[in-house]
């Protein structure tokens, strides 16, 4: 069995959620505590292993590439000043992986950008992180996809449980069987369904690894919700040939794409920081006795 090891990092969204502030800051490099969003997207990757990031990326979000790159006049003047351990800081992001970049020239949507790398990931399995989801969890989310694919040859879905009133947010999967206490065969996926439609609340959080078979059905995929080129639709294809699995993701995730998401990423990110934690406390105190009585 061939071994995972690319990521592959869609990027290249519009980000309209985030608006006016993705109008020139792609949302993926949104910050939260004192680091973009994207770097603790790659940061999972490499803590499971990964060590090739192949970013989708878009025109006018190459600041995302360079945040992985070296930046010889911060740390270079740093250096000068004698200020080791900020220009450490700088120069350690992303250190020890390879970052790839391939475009997606027009945002189509998502299954659309993962056939945009096709050509780097080639026959191989590789994994598939949103760049705009943060997954808080030891080990990492993508690690624990990894080792059901190592287990079972298939490609594997995380999900997570959803209140039915938030269904039509999401990929949601229906159930087939179970293999063991945290992993099922999947029956067939549906995206963004009305909560009365819906086949049930297990919804993708942005985290996938898959068998290169599905470039076959992604190169076929007609327009679906939103009138995007949808991942879900070709994951159902897998799906239907009994090709799927899901594992149940037990950490915090958070959606940074969106603003209360992100806020609440950036409260959660920032209590778990020693330097900021009785700060953040005392904020959260003031604010709490400042908000009028419900
Ligand atoms: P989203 O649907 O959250 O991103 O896709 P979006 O379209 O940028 O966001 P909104 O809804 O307009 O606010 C999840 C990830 O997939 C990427 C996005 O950049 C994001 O990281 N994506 C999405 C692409 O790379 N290309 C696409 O065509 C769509």
């Amino acid at each position: 069995m061939l071994r995972v090891k690319k990521a592959v990092i869609p990027v290249a969204g519009l980000g309209t959620r985030f608006l006016p502030a993705t109008k020139s800051i792609p949302k993926e490099l949104v910050t939260i505590v004192d680091r973009p969003c994207i770097q603790y997207v790659v940061e999972e990757a490499m803590r499971a292993g990964i060590r090739e990031i192949v970013f989708v990326n878009a025109r006018h979000k190459e600041a995302i590439e360079n945040h992985f790159d070296s930046n010889f006049e911060i740390e270079q003047t740093l250096l000068a000043r004698g200020k080791k351990e900020l220009a450490k800081q700088s120069s350690e992001v992303g250190e020890g992986a390879v970052f790839i970049s391939v475009r997606q020239k027009n945002p189509l949507g998502l299954g659309h950008a993962i056939l945009c790398a096709q050509p780097v990931v080639g026959n191989e399995p590789f994994a598939v992180l949103l760049g705009d989801d943060l997954m808080d969890s030891d080990p990492p989310c993508i690690g624990e996809l990894l080792e059901v694919y190592e287990r079972t040859g298939k490609s594997t879905v995380a999900v997570m449980e959803v209140p039915r009133d938030q269904v039509n947010k999401y990929g949601i999967v229906a159930p087939k069987g179970g293999l063991d206490g945290k992993v099922f065969e999947v029956a067939s996926l549906v995206e963004k369904p009305n909560p009365e439609a819906a086949p049930s609340c297990w919804a993708i959080p942005g985290r996938y690894v898959l068998s290169s078979q599905v470039f076959e059905s992604l190169k076929v995929q007609k327009a679906g919700a939103l009138g995007e080129i949808q991942l879900t639709d070709s994951l159902d294809t897998l799906a239907k040939r009994g090709e799927l699995l899901a594992s149940v993701y037990q950490g915090r995730r958070y959606d940074a794409g969106d603003r209360l998401g992100y806020l609440e990423a950036t409260l959660a990110f920032a209590l778990k920081r020693p330097d900021l934690r009785a700060g953040i406390e005392r904020l959260i105190r003031q604010a709490y006795s400042e908000l009028e009585p419900s």
